[in-house]
């Protein structure tokens, strides 16, 4: 899979993509992703991305003629499943979504700042918006971020327990069941004696109950959904 990702901030993705699970995924050469800093798209000498919004009003918006070229540029290099623009009124992100881009070969993350981009490209240049959540960001870099690095867990060999991800979170619909590792007790405070029981189909049962348990305590529409 491949993941470009445009924006005006790059330096803002480098932390992200450089340690840990994200880091060792493009070194398995799994995923590739690559920042592309849209100044370098600008046709103007002072690099300017954004300009003054048409009929007044507060902020900048984002220049479509960049956008069109930086996405012109990409496109001749392959086709993409999806260009995507970060904006909190996109749909929201869920599990299912992460799923269904975890399943694609190449996907375009736009970035936008707050005051958005000019509708033109919404209406002409993007297949789809996605929002991480019903808050404003400063800018799409870390939405993008999060989405990135939620699809990049699911690609087959990245998490080293191939069944981790099956056993996330939302994966059926339930929160996850509580965990516990050495020492059976601390400060007498005890592991549930059913998971130390040996028993597998046991313990099978109980994390089920919790996870259901812990669904309608914590996240009751989602046994309604
Ligand atoms: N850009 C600003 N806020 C955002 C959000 N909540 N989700 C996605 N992109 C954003």
């Amino acid at each position: 899979m491949r993941i470009d990702i445009i924006t005006t901030l790059p330096k803002l993705l480098e932390g992200p993509f450089s340690d840990s699970i994200l880091k060792r995924a493009q070194q398995k050469g799994l995923v590739t992703v690559a920042v592309h800093d849209l100044r370098a798209y600008s046709t103007n000498k002072h690099r300017s991305t954004d300009d003054y919004a048409f009929g007044g009003g507060a902020g900048m918006v984002m220049m479509v003629e960049p956008i069109d070229r930086c996405l012109t540029a990409l496109r001749a290099e392959r086709t993409y499943d999806e260009v995507i623009y970060m904006s909190p009124d996109g749909e929201l992100l869920t599990q299912s979504i992460a799923n269904e881009l975890s399943l694609k070969q190449n996907l375009i993350l736009l970035c936008g700042h707050y005051k958005g981009v000019d509708e033109r490209v919404r209406q002409h240049l993007i297949t789809r918006e996605i929002s991480i959540g019903d808050y404003v960001l400063s800018g799409g870099e870390l939405a993008a971020a999060v989405v990135a690095d939620a699809v990049i867990r699911l690609l087959p060999g990245v998490l080293n327990d191939e069944t981790s991800a099956l056993t996330d979170s939302f994966q059926d619909g339930l929160v996850a069941p509580p965990v516990y590792t050495r020492p059976a007790e601390y400060k007498g405070w005890s592991v549930p004696e059913v998971l130390l029981s040996g028993n597998p189909a046991r313990i099978e049962e109980w994390k089920q109950e919790q996870a259901v348990e812990r669904t309608r305590k914590r996240r009751p529409n989602l046994l309604n959904d």
